[in-house]
Protein backbone atom coordinates (compact mmCIF):
# COMPACT_ATOMS: atom_id res chain seq x y z
CA UNK A 1 0.00 0.00 0.00
CA UNK A 2 1.07 3.30 -1.12
CA UNK A 3 1.01 6.32 1.13
CA UNK A 4 -2.70 7.40 1.74
CA UNK A 5 -4.48 10.53 0.15
CA UNK A 6 -5.56 12.97 2.75
CA UNK A 7 -8.69 15.14 2.78
CA UNK A 8 -9.98 17.86 5.04
CA UNK A 9 -13.56 18.86 5.62
CA UNK A 10 -15.49 19.75 8.90
CA UNK A 11 -18.07 17.40 8.27
CA UNK A 12 -18.11 14.10 6.79
CA UNK A 13 -21.30 11.97 5.59
CA UNK A 14 -20.54 7.69 5.02
CA UNK A 15 -23.62 6.94 3.09
CA UNK A 16 -25.92 8.69 0.33
CA UNK A 17 -29.39 7.89 0.90
CA UNK A 18 -31.98 9.92 2.38
CA UNK A 19 -30.38 10.01 5.97
CA UNK A 20 -27.12 11.11 4.89
CA UNK A 21 -27.90 13.50 2.40
CA UNK A 22 -30.31 15.22 4.37
CA UNK A 23 -27.99 15.52 7.17
CA UNK A 24 -25.59 16.75 3.82
CA UNK A 25 -27.84 19.39 3.34
CA UNK A 26 -28.35 20.57 6.68
CA UNK A 27 -24.06 20.31 7.34
CA UNK A 28 -23.59 22.48 3.92
CA UNK A 29 -25.96 24.88 4.51
CA UNK A 30 -24.70 26.04 7.90
CA UNK A 31 -20.62 25.36 7.20
CA UNK A 32 -20.59 27.24 4.00
CA UNK A 33 -19.67 25.73 0.39
CA UNK A 34 -16.86 22.30 0.27
CA UNK A 35 -16.55 21.85 3.77
CA UNK A 36 -19.06 18.78 4.01
CA UNK A 37 -17.95 15.74 2.04
CA UNK A 38 -20.28 12.63 1.07
CA UNK A 39 -18.48 9.19 0.99
CA UNK A 40 -20.52 6.59 -0.85
CA UNK A 41 -19.49 3.27 -1.92
CA UNK A 42 -22.60 3.82 -4.49
CA UNK A 43 -23.33 6.75 -7.19
CA UNK A 44 -25.92 8.32 -4.60
CA UNK A 45 -29.29 8.02 -6.90
CA UNK A 46 -28.71 3.89 -6.85
CA UNK A 47 -28.62 4.05 -2.87
CA UNK A 48 -31.17 1.90 -0.92
CA UNK A 49 -33.78 4.56 -0.04
CA UNK A 50 -35.21 3.72 -3.46
CA UNK A 51 -36.21 0.27 -2.26
CA UNK A 52 -38.95 2.39 0.40
CA UNK A 53 -41.45 2.10 -2.49
CA UNK A 54 -44.76 3.01 -0.98
CA UNK A 55 -44.62 5.84 0.90
CA UNK A 56 -43.81 8.60 4.09
CA UNK A 57 -45.93 8.29 6.69
CA UNK A 58 -47.41 12.04 7.99
CA UNK A 59 -50.25 12.87 9.85
CA UNK A 60 -51.87 15.71 7.07
CA UNK A 61 -55.09 14.70 7.52
CA UNK A 62 -55.61 15.72 3.56
CA UNK A 63 -58.23 12.63 2.72
CA UNK A 64 -59.40 12.32 6.23
CA UNK A 65 -58.95 13.60 10.09
CA UNK A 66 -55.40 12.56 11.52
CA UNK A 67 -52.80 13.36 13.88
CA UNK A 68 -49.72 13.15 14.83
CA UNK A 69 -49.96 12.24 18.04
CA UNK A 70 -52.20 9.03 16.81
CA UNK A 71 -48.84 8.13 14.61
CA UNK A 72 -46.79 8.14 17.38
CA UNK A 73 -49.19 5.86 19.18
CA UNK A 74 -49.40 3.51 15.99
CA UNK A 75 -45.44 3.45 16.23
CA UNK A 76 -45.33 2.93 19.72
CA UNK A 77 -47.33 -0.15 19.77
CA UNK A 78 -46.10 -0.88 16.22
CA UNK A 79 -42.79 -1.10 18.07
CA UNK A 80 -44.45 -3.77 20.84
CA UNK A 81 -43.68 -0.63 23.63
CA UNK A 82 -39.70 -0.90 22.65
CA UNK A 83 -40.02 2.10 20.86
CA UNK A 84 -38.62 5.39 23.10
CA UNK A 85 -41.67 7.37 23.62
CA UNK A 86 -39.91 11.20 23.09
CA UNK A 87 -38.33 9.80 20.08
CA UNK A 88 -41.73 8.31 18.73
CA UNK A 89 -43.02 12.17 19.57
CA UNK A 90 -40.34 13.81 17.51
CA UNK A 91 -41.14 11.66 14.56
CA UNK A 92 -44.62 11.83 14.06
CA UNK A 93 -44.82 15.46 14.72
CA UNK A 94 -41.68 16.58 12.58
CA UNK A 95 -43.15 14.21 9.84
CA UNK A 96 -45.52 16.93 8.71
CA UNK A 97 -43.05 19.83 8.63
CA UNK A 98 -40.65 16.90 6.63
CA UNK A 99 -43.45 16.58 3.84
CA UNK A 100 -44.17 19.83 2.84
CA UNK A 101 -40.36 20.39 3.09
CA UNK A 102 -39.76 17.80 0.89
CA UNK A 103 -42.61 18.93 -1.94
CA UNK A 104 -41.10 22.36 -1.66
CA UNK A 105 -38.07 21.15 -2.41
CA UNK A 106 -39.12 19.71 -5.34
CA UNK A 107 -40.34 16.17 -4.90
CA UNK A 108 -43.44 14.97 -6.76
CA UNK A 109 -45.81 13.43 -5.34
CA UNK A 110 -48.71 12.22 -6.37
CA UNK A 111 -51.96 14.35 -6.06
CA UNK A 112 -55.46 14.13 -4.94
CA UNK A 113 -58.16 15.94 -7.94
CA UNK A 114 -57.86 18.53 -5.90
CA UNK A 115 -53.87 18.85 -5.62
CA UNK A 116 -53.02 18.08 -2.42
CA UNK A 117 -50.55 15.43 -1.71
CA UNK A 118 -52.32 12.28 -2.25
CA UNK A 119 -52.49 10.24 0.99
CA UNK A 120 -53.18 6.08 1.41
CA UNK A 121 -53.19 3.49 3.92
CA UNK A 122 -50.28 1.81 5.34
CA UNK A 123 -50.14 -1.41 8.04
CA UNK A 124 -50.32 -0.39 11.79
CA UNK A 125 -51.38 3.13 10.80
CA UNK A 126 -54.89 4.03 13.04
CA UNK A 127 -56.83 6.82 13.79
CA UNK A 128 -57.41 8.08 16.99
CA UNK A 129 -55.32 5.26 18.60
CA UNK A 130 -56.40 1.77 16.53
CA UNK A 131 -60.10 2.22 15.73
CA UNK A 132 -59.66 1.40 11.77
CA UNK A 133 -56.84 2.17 9.61
CA UNK A 134 -55.66 5.82 8.32
CA UNK A 135 -54.53 7.36 5.13
CA UNK A 136 -51.25 8.71 5.98
CA UNK A 137 -48.91 7.58 3.87
CA UNK A 138 -48.23 9.96 1.00
CA UNK A 139 -46.72 8.96 -1.91
CA UNK A 140 -45.23 9.26 -5.43
CA UNK A 141 -47.03 6.30 -7.42
CA UNK A 142 -44.76 3.11 -5.74
CA UNK A 143 -41.42 4.98 -6.18
CA UNK A 144 -41.50 7.46 -3.13
CA UNK A 145 -38.14 6.32 -1.75
CA UNK A 146 -36.50 7.09 -5.68
CA UNK A 147 -37.95 10.35 -5.99
CA UNK A 148 -36.76 11.33 -2.16
CA UNK A 149 -32.95 10.45 -3.26
CA UNK A 150 -33.59 12.40 -6.44
CA UNK A 151 -35.08 15.60 -5.08
CA UNK A 152 -31.99 15.59 -1.52
CA UNK A 153 -29.46 14.71 -4.15
CA UNK A 154 -30.16 17.57 -6.40
CA UNK A 155 -29.98 20.18 -3.28
CA UNK A 156 -26.87 18.95 -1.98
CA UNK A 157 -25.12 19.50 -5.42
CA UNK A 158 -26.89 23.29 -5.49
CA UNK A 159 -25.14 23.39 -2.01
CA UNK A 160 -21.33 22.27 -3.10
CA UNK A 161 -21.36 19.47 -0.81
CA UNK A 162 -18.36 17.21 -2.04
CA UNK A 163 -19.14 13.99 -3.58
CA UNK A 164 -16.31 10.78 -3.38
CA UNK A 165 -18.83 8.23 -5.16
CA UNK A 166 -17.86 4.91 -5.10
CA UNK A 167 -15.38 4.63 -1.98
CA UNK A 168 -15.61 2.32 0.71
CA UNK A 169 -15.39 2.83 4.15
CA UNK A 170 -12.91 0.76 5.99
CA UNK A 171 -12.11 2.49 9.48
CA UNK A 172 -13.43 5.07 11.66
CA UNK A 173 -10.65 6.55 13.40
CA UNK A 174 -11.60 7.49 17.07
CA UNK A 175 -9.32 8.65 19.61
CA UNK A 176 -10.42 7.56 23.41
CA UNK A 177 -14.21 8.88 22.94
CA UNK A 178 -13.41 11.00 20.23
CA UNK A 179 -13.72 11.33 16.45
CA UNK A 180 -11.57 12.52 14.32
CA UNK A 181 -12.10 11.30 10.57
CA UNK A 182 -12.25 8.03 8.50
CA UNK A 183 -10.71 5.65 6.18
CA UNK A 184 -12.03 5.18 3.03
CA UNK A 185 -11.04 2.56 0.30
CA UNK A 186 -11.38 4.05 -3.72
CA UNK A 187 -13.01 1.25 -5.57
CA UNK A 188 -11.96 2.82 -9.15
CA UNK A 189 -8.04 3.30 -8.18
CA UNK A 190 -7.54 0.64 -4.69
CA UNK A 191 -6.38 4.04 -3.24
CA UNK A 192 -6.52 4.48 1.01
CA UNK A 193 -7.83 8.20 1.49
CA UNK A 194 -7.77 9.58 5.17
CA UNK A 195 -10.68 12.29 5.62
CA UNK A 196 -9.59 14.25 8.58
CA UNK A 197 -13.30 15.82 10.37
CA UNK A 198 -14.71 17.67 13.13
CA UNK A 199 -17.20 15.49 12.93
CA UNK A 200 -18.40 12.01 11.08
CA UNK A 201 -22.21 10.93 10.28
CA UNK A 202 -22.68 7.05 9.51
CA UNK A 203 -25.38 6.22 7.51
CA UNK A 204 -24.78 3.42 6.04
CA UNK A 205 -27.76 2.01 5.52
CA UNK A 206 -29.17 -1.67 6.27
CA UNK A 207 -27.18 -5.03 6.71
CA UNK A 208 -30.38 -7.47 5.24
CA UNK A 209 -27.73 -9.24 2.69
CA UNK A 210 -26.98 -12.04 5.62
CA UNK A 211 -30.29 -13.00 5.09
CA UNK A 212 -30.76 -15.91 2.29
CA UNK A 213 -34.30 -13.98 1.64
CA UNK A 214 -33.87 -10.29 1.64
CA UNK A 215 -34.98 -7.01 -0.32
CA UNK A 216 -32.36 -5.34 -0.11
CA UNK A 217 -29.49 -4.51 -2.47
CA UNK A 218 -26.37 -6.14 -2.96
CA UNK A 219 -24.76 -2.78 -1.30
CA UNK A 220 -26.35 -3.34 2.22
CA UNK A 221 -23.85 -5.05 4.18
CA UNK A 222 -23.57 -3.20 7.26
CA UNK A 223 -20.13 -1.32 6.91
CA UNK A 224 -20.63 1.07 9.10
CA UNK A 225 -21.57 -0.72 12.19
CA UNK A 226 -19.59 -3.52 11.75
CA UNK A 227 -16.82 -0.98 11.51
CA UNK A 228 -17.74 1.03 14.68
CA UNK A 229 -18.55 -2.29 16.49
CA UNK A 230 -14.70 -3.38 15.74
CA UNK A 231 -13.79 -0.17 17.00
CA UNK A 232 -15.84 -1.35 20.52
CA UNK A 233 -19.03 1.10 20.20
CA UNK A 234 -22.07 -1.12 21.07
CA UNK A 235 -25.09 -2.07 18.78
CA UNK A 236 -28.73 -1.60 20.13
CA UNK A 237 -31.81 -4.27 20.00
CA UNK A 238 -29.88 -6.13 17.03
CA UNK A 239 -32.02 -8.75 17.59
CA UNK A 240 -34.99 -7.18 15.93
CA UNK A 241 -34.89 -7.80 12.34
CA UNK A 242 -38.23 -7.28 10.38
CA UNK A 243 -39.22 -9.17 7.51
CA UNK A 244 -41.85 -7.69 5.08
CA UNK A 245 -44.62 -10.20 4.32
CA UNK A 246 -44.89 -9.68 0.46
CA UNK A 247 -41.24 -10.15 -1.47
CA UNK A 248 -41.67 -12.25 -5.23
CA UNK A 249 -41.82 -15.66 -4.18
CA UNK A 250 -38.24 -17.06 -4.82
CA UNK A 251 -36.41 -13.76 -5.25
CA UNK A 252 -37.25 -11.46 -2.17
CA UNK A 253 -37.32 -8.72 -4.57
CA UNK A 254 -39.95 -6.59 -2.66
CA UNK A 255 -43.93 -6.01 -3.89
CA UNK A 256 -44.53 -2.70 -2.06
CA UNK A 257 -47.62 -2.96 1.12
CA UNK A 258 -49.06 -0.10 -0.53
CA UNK A 259 -50.10 -2.52 -3.05
CA UNK A 260 -52.42 -3.83 0.73
CA UNK A 261 -52.53 -0.15 1.09
CA UNK A 262 -54.54 0.12 -2.15
CA UNK A 263 -56.79 -2.56 -1.35
CA UNK A 264 -55.12 -5.98 -2.16
CA UNK A 265 -55.97 -9.10 -0.29
CA UNK A 266 -53.71 -11.94 0.95
CA UNK A 267 -55.37 -15.40 0.07
CA UNK A 268 -54.49 -18.39 1.06
CA UNK A 269 -54.87 -21.77 -1.19
CA UNK A 270 -58.26 -21.89 -0.96
CA UNK A 271 -58.92 -18.60 -1.83
CA UNK A 272 -59.47 -17.21 2.30
CA UNK A 273 -58.34 -13.86 3.54
CA UNK A 274 -56.52 -15.75 6.30
CA UNK A 275 -55.59 -12.50 7.71
CA UNK A 276 -59.21 -12.58 9.34
CA UNK A 277 -58.25 -14.95 11.41
CA UNK A 278 -54.85 -13.51 13.30
CA UNK A 279 -55.94 -9.39 12.86
CA UNK A 280 -60.03 -8.98 12.54
CA UNK A 281 -59.84 -5.38 12.58
CA UNK A 282 -56.88 -4.24 10.72
CA UNK A 283 -56.70 -7.44 8.78
CA UNK A 284 -53.80 -7.20 5.51
CA UNK A 285 -52.84 -3.80 6.99
CA UNK A 286 -52.04 -5.62 10.79
CA UNK A 287 -48.37 -5.14 11.54
CA UNK A 288 -45.59 -6.59 9.00
CA UNK A 289 -44.33 -8.79 12.27
CA UNK A 290 -48.48 -10.09 12.56
CA UNK A 291 -48.41 -10.59 8.54
CA UNK A 292 -45.09 -12.36 8.44
CA UNK A 293 -45.65 -14.80 10.87
CA UNK A 294 -49.63 -15.29 9.80
CA UNK A 295 -47.98 -16.14 5.99
CA UNK A 296 -45.41 -18.81 7.79
CA UNK A 297 -48.60 -20.56 9.78
CA UNK A 298 -50.57 -20.91 7.06
CA UNK A 299 -47.46 -22.42 4.95
CA UNK A 300 -46.60 -24.62 7.97
CA UNK A 301 -50.70 -25.90 8.32
CA UNK A 302 -50.59 -26.78 4.65
CA UNK A 303 -52.56 -23.83 3.69
CA UNK A 304 -49.86 -23.00 1.63
CA UNK A 305 -50.60 -22.40 -2.79
CA UNK A 306 -48.19 -25.88 -2.91
CA UNK A 307 -50.10 -27.23 0.17
CA UNK A 308 -46.12 -28.53 1.49
CA UNK A 309 -44.35 -26.98 4.19
CA UNK A 310 -41.35 -29.15 2.96
CA UNK A 311 -41.49 -27.05 -0.45
CA UNK A 312 -40.61 -23.40 -1.03
CA UNK A 313 -44.30 -22.80 -0.42
CA UNK A 314 -46.05 -18.81 -0.46
CA UNK A 315 -49.05 -17.30 -0.74
CA UNK A 316 -50.72 -15.16 -3.19
CA UNK A 317 -51.38 -10.85 -3.12
CA UNK A 318 -54.76 -10.55 -5.07
CA UNK A 319 -54.79 -7.24 -6.36
CA UNK A 320 -57.02 -8.43 -9.70
CA UNK A 321 -59.88 -7.00 -8.00
CA UNK A 322 -58.36 -3.10 -7.99
CA UNK A 323 -57.88 -3.25 -11.98
CA UNK A 324 -55.52 -2.22 -14.29
CA UNK A 325 -56.05 1.40 -14.61
CA UNK A 326 -55.41 1.58 -10.77
CA UNK A 327 -52.91 -0.44 -10.53
CA UNK A 328 -50.94 1.36 -13.68
CA UNK A 329 -51.05 4.92 -12.36
CA UNK A 330 -50.48 4.12 -8.81
CA UNK A 331 -48.44 0.80 -8.42
CA UNK A 332 -46.33 1.16 -12.12
CA UNK A 333 -43.17 -0.17 -10.49
CA UNK A 334 -44.86 -3.04 -9.13
CA UNK A 335 -46.81 -4.00 -12.51
CA UNK A 336 -43.69 -4.29 -14.41
CA UNK A 337 -41.65 -6.26 -11.99
CA UNK A 338 -44.51 -9.01 -11.81
CA UNK A 339 -44.67 -8.66 -15.55
CA UNK A 340 -40.30 -8.86 -15.62
CA UNK A 341 -39.67 -11.51 -12.92
CA UNK A 342 -42.78 -13.80 -13.02
CA UNK A 343 -44.14 -12.75 -16.36
CA UNK A 344 -47.27 -12.09 -14.72
CA UNK A 345 -50.29 -9.31 -15.05
CA UNK A 346 -51.19 -8.24 -11.70
CA UNK A 347 -54.73 -7.15 -13.04
CA UNK A 348 -55.08 -10.66 -14.01
CA UNK A 349 -53.37 -12.92 -11.49
CA UNK A 350 -52.64 -13.13 -7.92
CA UNK A 351 -48.75 -12.40 -7.29
CA UNK A 352 -46.76 -15.26 -5.35
CA UNK A 353 -45.74 -13.90 -2.37
CA UNK A 354 -43.27 -15.28 0.65
CA UNK A 355 -41.55 -12.86 3.34
CA UNK A 356 -38.45 -11.48 2.79
CA UNK A 357 -35.56 -9.78 5.08
CA UNK A 358 -35.94 -6.31 4.80
CA UNK A 359 -35.28 -4.06 7.92
CA UNK A 360 -32.70 -4.14 11.07
CA UNK A 361 -34.85 -2.19 13.87
CA UNK A 362 -31.70 -1.64 15.79
CA UNK A 363 -28.11 -0.67 15.21
CA UNK A 364 -25.35 2.35 16.61
CA UNK A 365 -27.09 3.75 19.85
CA UNK A 366 -27.80 7.58 19.52
CA UNK A 367 -29.49 10.46 21.19
CA UNK A 368 -32.18 12.74 19.81
CA UNK A 369 -29.60 14.66 17.62
CA UNK A 370 -27.90 11.57 15.86
CA UNK A 371 -24.74 11.54 18.61
CA UNK A 372 -23.35 8.04 19.24
CA UNK A 373 -24.43 6.28 22.46
CA UNK A 374 -21.19 4.97 23.76
CA UNK A 375 -22.06 2.63 27.18
CA UNK A 376 -25.18 2.06 29.55
CA UNK A 377 -24.63 4.80 31.45
CA UNK A 378 -25.79 6.97 28.63
CA UNK A 379 -21.87 8.53 27.68
CA UNK A 380 -21.12 10.10 24.00
CA UNK A 381 -18.78 9.87 21.70
CA UNK A 382 -17.90 13.43 20.72
CA UNK A 383 -17.97 14.20 16.92
CA UNK A 384 -19.51 10.74 16.19
CA UNK A 385 -22.67 10.80 14.51
CA UNK A 386 -25.58 7.85 12.94
CA UNK A 387 -29.02 8.21 11.71
CA UNK A 388 -30.94 6.14 9.10
CA UNK A 389 -31.42 2.22 9.20
CA UNK A 390 -27.77 1.79 10.24
CA UNK A 391 -28.81 3.79 13.54
CA UNK A 392 -31.34 3.17 16.64
CA UNK A 393 -32.65 5.97 18.14
CA UNK A 394 -34.95 4.47 18.76
CA UNK A 395 -38.24 4.93 16.98
CA UNK A 396 -39.25 1.41 15.26
CA UNK A 397 -38.51 -0.97 18.61
CA UNK A 398 -39.61 -4.52 18.37
CA UNK A 399 -40.84 -3.77 14.66
CA UNK A 400 -41.12 -0.68 12.48
CA UNK A 401 -44.18 0.71 10.71
CA UNK A 402 -44.06 0.65 7.22
CA UNK A 403 -43.52 4.35 5.82
CA UNK A 404 -41.64 5.30 8.80
CA UNK A 405 -38.07 4.19 7.55
CA UNK A 406 -38.71 7.48 5.58
CA UNK A 407 -39.63 9.73 8.12
CA UNK A 408 -36.66 8.23 10.17
CA UNK A 409 -34.67 9.43 7.96
CA UNK A 410 -35.71 12.40 6.85
CA UNK A 411 -36.56 13.63 10.25
CA UNK A 412 -33.48 12.43 12.25
CA UNK A 413 -31.33 12.62 9.05
CA UNK A 414 -32.09 16.59 9.47
CA UNK A 415 -31.46 16.87 13.27
CA UNK A 416 -28.14 15.25 13.31
CA UNK A 417 -27.33 17.35 9.96
CA UNK A 418 -27.96 20.08 12.16
CA UNK A 419 -26.14 19.32 15.32
CA UNK A 420 -23.05 18.60 13.36
CA UNK A 421 -23.55 22.06 11.88
CA UNK A 422 -23.46 23.50 14.94
CA UNK A 423 -20.76 21.10 16.84
CA UNK A 424 -18.36 21.78 13.51
CA UNK A 425 -18.84 25.91 13.86
CA UNK A 426 -16.96 25.58 17.30
CA UNK A 427 -14.91 22.55 17.08
CA UNK A 428 -11.17 22.15 16.10
CA UNK A 429 -9.87 20.18 13.47
CA UNK A 430 -7.58 17.59 14.98
CA UNK A 431 -5.59 15.79 12.16
CA UNK A 432 -4.86 12.17 12.13
CA UNK A 433 -1.63 10.78 13.01
CA UNK A 434 0.45 10.67 9.65
CA UNK A 435 -0.07 6.66 10.16
CA UNK A 436 -3.74 6.62 10.77
CA UNK A 437 -4.54 4.29 7.97
CA UNK A 438 -1.52 1.37 8.88
CA UNK A 439 -3.63 -1.08 10.58
CA UNK A 440 -6.41 -0.81 7.54
CA UNK A 441 -3.18 -0.90 4.48
CA UNK A 442 -1.78 -4.07 7.14
CA UNK A 443 -5.33 -5.72 7.22
CA UNK A 444 -5.47 -5.54 3.64
CA UNK A 445 -2.37 -6.88 2.85
CA UNK A 446 -2.88 -9.34 5.37
CA UNK A 447 -5.96 -10.27 3.24
CA UNK A 448 -4.12 -10.48 0.21
CA UNK A 449 -1.72 -12.80 1.39
CA UNK A 450 -4.05 -15.64 2.62
CA UNK A 451 -3.36 -18.80 0.75
CA UNK A 452 -5.63 -20.83 2.05
CA UNK A 453 -8.22 -23.11 0.61
CA UNK A 454 -11.73 -22.02 2.16
CA UNK A 455 -14.40 -19.76 -0.29
CA UNK A 456 -15.79 -16.64 0.47
CA UNK A 457 -19.20 -17.64 -1.75
CA UNK A 458 -19.26 -20.56 0.66
CA UNK A 459 -18.95 -18.82 3.92
CA UNK A 460 -21.26 -16.39 2.53
CA UNK A 461 -24.18 -18.99 1.48
CA UNK A 462 -23.70 -20.98 5.35
CA UNK A 463 -24.18 -17.42 7.00
CA UNK A 464 -27.18 -16.59 5.20
CA UNK A 465 -28.89 -20.11 5.47
CA UNK A 466 -28.13 -19.60 9.65
CA UNK A 467 -29.80 -16.45 9.97
CA UNK A 468 -32.53 -17.47 8.00
CA UNK A 469 -33.21 -20.96 9.48
CA UNK A 470 -31.87 -19.94 13.05
CA UNK A 471 -32.48 -16.71 13.05
CA UNK A 472 -35.17 -15.47 11.22
CA UNK A 473 -39.41 -15.12 11.74
CA UNK A 474 -39.58 -18.00 14.01
CA UNK A 475 -36.82 -18.73 16.47
CA UNK A 476 -35.32 -20.72 19.44
CA UNK A 477 -32.73 -21.39 21.74
CA UNK A 478 -31.05 -23.89 21.10
CA UNK A 479 -30.87 -23.48 17.23
CA UNK A 480 -29.62 -19.56 18.03
CA UNK A 481 -27.16 -20.53 20.10
CA UNK A 482 -25.79 -23.19 17.75
CA UNK A 483 -26.10 -20.14 14.77
CA UNK A 484 -23.89 -18.28 17.35
CA UNK A 485 -21.09 -21.16 17.44
CA UNK A 486 -21.26 -21.38 13.68
CA UNK A 487 -20.87 -17.74 13.20
CA UNK A 488 -17.79 -18.04 15.10
CA UNK A 489 -16.43 -20.97 12.85
CA UNK A 490 -17.34 -18.87 9.80
CA UNK A 491 -15.35 -15.59 10.91
CA UNK A 492 -12.45 -17.95 12.02
CA UNK A 493 -12.83 -19.74 8.27
CA UNK A 494 -12.22 -16.16 7.11
CA UNK A 495 -8.71 -16.64 8.09
CA UNK A 496 -8.10 -19.09 5.17
CA UNK A 497 -9.75 -17.70 2.37
CA UNK A 498 -7.71 -16.86 -1.14
CA UNK A 499 -8.58 -13.71 -3.13
CA UNK A 500 -8.08 -14.53 -6.65
CA UNK A 501 -7.78 -11.25 -8.14
CA UNK A 502 -5.08 -9.15 -6.88
CA UNK A 503 -5.89 -6.05 -9.36
CA UNK A 504 -6.07 -2.80 -7.80
CA UNK A 505 -9.25 -1.11 -10.00
CA UNK A 506 -12.53 -2.38 -8.60
CA UNK A 507 -11.21 -5.47 -6.96
CA UNK A 508 -14.71 -7.16 -6.18
CA UNK A 509 -12.91 -10.09 -4.74
CA UNK A 510 -11.61 -7.59 -2.20
CA UNK A 511 -14.99 -5.67 -1.98
CA UNK A 512 -17.16 -8.92 -1.77
CA UNK A 513 -14.50 -10.20 1.52
CA UNK A 514 -14.67 -6.56 3.21
CA UNK A 515 -18.26 -6.66 2.84
CA UNK A 516 -18.75 -10.44 4.34
CA UNK A 517 -16.55 -9.80 6.87
CA UNK A 518 -19.16 -7.01 8.05
CA UNK A 519 -22.05 -8.62 7.64
CA UNK A 520 -20.35 -11.89 9.95
CA UNK A 521 -19.80 -9.40 12.57
CA UNK A 522 -23.30 -7.76 12.51
CA UNK A 523 -24.59 -11.81 12.33
CA UNK A 524 -22.88 -12.55 15.45
CA UNK A 525 -24.09 -9.99 17.47
CA UNK A 526 -27.56 -10.70 15.83
CA UNK A 527 -27.50 -13.81 17.05
CA UNK A 528 -26.00 -13.32 20.27
CA UNK A 529 -28.36 -10.54 20.98
CA UNK A 530 -31.74 -12.61 20.08
CA UNK A 531 -30.44 -15.54 22.16
CA UNK A 532 -30.18 -13.46 24.95
CA UNK A 533 -33.84 -12.16 24.68
CA UNK A 534 -35.82 -14.87 26.48
CA UNK A 535 -39.50 -13.80 25.28
CA UNK A 536 -41.40 -12.75 22.34
CA UNK A 537 -41.78 -8.82 21.49
CA UNK A 538 -42.48 -7.20 18.09
CA UNK A 539 -40.38 -9.26 14.84
CA UNK A 540 -38.51 -11.76 17.83
CA UNK A 541 -40.66 -14.34 17.98
CA UNK A 542 -39.43 -17.58 20.13
CA UNK A 543 -41.23 -21.02 19.79
CA UNK A 544 -39.46 -21.00 23.21
CA UNK A 545 -40.42 -18.24 24.88
CA UNK A 546 -43.78 -16.96 22.84
CA UNK A 547 -44.85 -14.77 25.52
CA UNK A 548 -43.93 -11.09 25.85
CA UNK A 549 -42.43 -10.40 29.44
CA UNK A 550 -42.33 -6.44 30.26
CA UNK A 551 -41.10 -7.67 33.97
CA UNK A 552 -37.94 -8.87 32.59
CA UNK A 553 -37.49 -7.53 28.99
CA UNK A 554 -38.88 -4.27 28.63
CA UNK A 555 -35.16 -2.49 28.00
CA UNK A 556 -33.20 -2.07 24.87
CA UNK A 557 -30.12 -4.42 24.05
CA UNK A 558 -26.66 -3.32 23.99
CA UNK A 559 -24.10 -5.87 22.39
CA UNK A 560 -20.40 -5.27 22.29
CA UNK A 561 -18.31 -7.48 20.10
CA UNK A 562 -15.29 -8.51 21.85
CA UNK A 563 -11.91 -11.38 20.96
CA UNK A 564 -14.86 -13.00 18.83
CA UNK A 565 -17.71 -13.17 21.17
CA UNK A 566 -20.38 -10.43 22.32
CA UNK A 567 -20.81 -9.09 25.01
CA UNK A 568 -24.26 -7.83 26.12
CA UNK A 569 -25.75 -5.04 28.55
CA UNK A 570 -29.28 -3.48 28.53
CA UNK A 571 -30.63 0.67 28.66
CA UNK A 572 -33.91 1.74 29.40
CA UNK A 573 -36.79 2.22 27.60
CA UNK A 574 -38.53 5.57 27.06
CA UNK A 575 -41.92 5.04 28.59
CA UNK A 576 -42.75 8.51 29.38
CA UNK A 577 -46.45 8.92 27.92
CA UNK A 578 -48.19 5.50 27.05
CA UNK A 579 -47.81 2.69 29.22
CA UNK A 580 -47.35 -0.87 27.95
CA UNK A 581 -50.27 -2.59 26.79
CA UNK A 582 -50.74 -6.25 25.18
CA UNK A 583 -51.06 -5.32 21.03
CA UNK A 584 -54.29 -6.57 19.41
CA UNK A 585 -55.22 -5.52 16.18
O1 LIG B 1 -43.72 -1.75 1.35
C1 LIG B 1 -43.04 -0.76 1.14
O2 LIG B 1 -43.31 0.09 0.29
C2 LIG B 1 -41.86 -0.55 1.98
C3 LIG B 1 -41.77 0.56 2.67
C4 LIG B 1 -41.07 0.58 3.95
O3 LIG B 1 -40.30 -0.34 4.24
O4 LIG B 1 -41.30 1.51 4.73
Amino acid sequence: MGRPLKHEFDAVIVGAGGAGLYAALESSRASGANRTAVISKLLPIRSHTGAAQGGIGAALGNIEEDKPEWHAFDTVKGGDYLVDQQAAGILADDAVRAVYDLEKRGLPFSRTPEGKIDQRRFGGHTRNFGEAPVRRACYAADRTGHMILQTLYQQCIKNDVSFFDEFQLVDVLIDGRKCIGIVALELATGALHVFDAKAVLIATGGFGRMFRTTSNAYANTGDGPAVLTRRGVPLQDMEFFQFHPTGIRGMGILITEGVRGEGGILRNAKGDRFMEHYAPTLLDLAPRDMIARAIVTEIRSGRGVLGDPAKDDYVHLDATHLGSEVLEKKLPDISDFCRTYLNLDPAQKPIPVQPTAHYGMGGIPTDLDGRVVADEQGGMYEGLYAAGECACVSVHGANRLGTNSLVDLIVFGRRAGRHMSEFVNQADLVAAPADAADPTGQMLDRLGKQRGDEQAEKIRASMKALMMDSVGIYRRGDEMAGAVRELQSLRQAMKQVRIGDMSKAYNMDLLELLELQNLLDLALVTAASADNRKESRGAHAREDFPDRNDGEYLKHSLGWLEDGSVRLGAKPVDLSIWEPKPREY
